[in-house]
C-alpha cells in the first residue's frame, strides 16, 4: 500500500516528528496538510518539505477551531497528531496550572482532533496519536507527561474498538532530537543527549525520521490497530 494520492493531515507538522512524517508522506506522493499555531513555522516547514503541501494555522487546544478545521478540510485518509507543549518539573514543585496545561495541550488537543477528525477519515484510513516513553518508564520530573501519555494510550485502545473499522494507533517516542529541546542551552542539551545515548541499547538518541518511519508504517498496515508502537532506542528497558 502506498500513500500516493492519499490525503494525510499532520497536526504538529511544522516541526520535529510531525514535520518528518509530512516529508515522508509528501515524498510518497500524498496530498499533505500540515497544521500548527505559528504561520511562520508552517511557512518554513513547507519550504523544507520541498513538495507542494497545504499549510493551515490551528490551535488544537481550541475545540471550535478544531471543529472548523475539519469541516473545511473535508474527507481525508490519515490523521496524525504530534502537537504538544508543556513544562516538566518535580511533582511537588510544578503548580496545578502547569500540570493541567500539559493535559490541555497533549490530551485535549488529541481528543479534539479525534472527536472532529475521525468521522472524516475515509474507509481504510487511520488515526495516529502520540504518546511518549514517560508512560512506561517512571522518571522524576515527568509525572505530567507520564499521566498524559498513559491517558493517550488508553484513549487509543478504546477508540480502536469503538471507532472500528477505523484504525487507531499510537506511537511512543523516546528522547528524539527535535526543536522541542531548542530552549535548552546547547552545551547542556548535548551533555544530556550524550549521557542518555551511552545508556540506551540503541546507543544514540532518536531522530525525527526514526519515529516518522513508524508512523508511515502504521498508516499503511491495514492490520495494525489499537497498537502502541515504541520507538525509543530501548529507553523503557534500561
Ligand atoms: N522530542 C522528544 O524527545 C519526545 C519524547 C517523547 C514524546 N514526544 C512527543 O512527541 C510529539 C512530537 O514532539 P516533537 O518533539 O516533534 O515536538 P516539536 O518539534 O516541538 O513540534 C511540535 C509541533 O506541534 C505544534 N503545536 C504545539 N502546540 C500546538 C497547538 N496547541 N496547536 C497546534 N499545533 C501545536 C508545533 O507548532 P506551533 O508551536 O507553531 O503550534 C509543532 O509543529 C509530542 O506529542 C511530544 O510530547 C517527544
Amino acid at each position: 500500500m502506498s500513500l500516493g494520492e492519499k490525503k494525510v493531515v499532520v497536526i504538529g507538522g511544522s516541526s520535529g516528528m510531525g514535520l518528518a512524517v509530512a516529508k515522508m508522506a509528501a515524498n510518497e506522493g500524498a496530498d499533505v496538510v500540515i497544521a500548527g499555531r505559528s504561520v511562520e513555522k508552517l511557512r518554513r516547514a513547507a519550504d523544507e518539505i520541498r513538495q507542494p503541501v497545504e499549510t493551515r494555522p490551528l490551535d488544537v487546544t481550541q475545540e471550535r477551531e478544531v471543529k472548523e478545521f475539519f469541516a473545511e478540510t473535508g474527507e481525508l485518509d490519515h490523521l496524525v497528531v504530534t502537537a504538544a507543549t508543556g513544562v516538566t518539573g518535580g511533582f511537588l514543585e510544578l503548580d496545578t496550572a502547569s500540570f493541567r496545561q500539559v493535559f490541555d495541550s497533549k490530551f485535549w488537543g488529541q481528543y479534539f482532533a479525534a472527536r472532529y477528525g475521525a468521522q472524516r477519515i475515509r474507509e481504510g484510513g487511520s488515526l495516529t496519536l502520540f504518546s511518549g516513553v514517560a508512560a512506561a518508564k517512571p522518571m522524576a520530573g515527568l509525572s505530567a507527561y507520564a499521566a498524559v501519555n498513559g491517558a493517550v494510550e488508553a484513549l487509543c485502545r478504546s477508540l480502536a474498538v469503538e471507532l472500528a473499522p477505523l484504525r487507531v494507533n499510537a506511537v511512543s517516542p523516546g528522547i528524539v532530537d527535535t526543536p522541542a529541546y531548542a530552549g535548552m542551552n546547547p552545551s547542556e542539551r548535548k551533555k544530556m543527549f550524550d549521557s542518555l545515548a551511552a545508556r540506551l541499547p540503541a546507543r544514540r538518541v532518536g531522530r525525527p525520521e526514526d519515529v516518522a518511519a513508524a508512523v508511515v508504517a502504521l498508516m499503511k498496515n491495514g492490520y495494525a490497530t489499537g497498537s502502541v508502537v515504541c520507538v525509543d532506542g530501548g529507553y523503557r528497558l534500561v
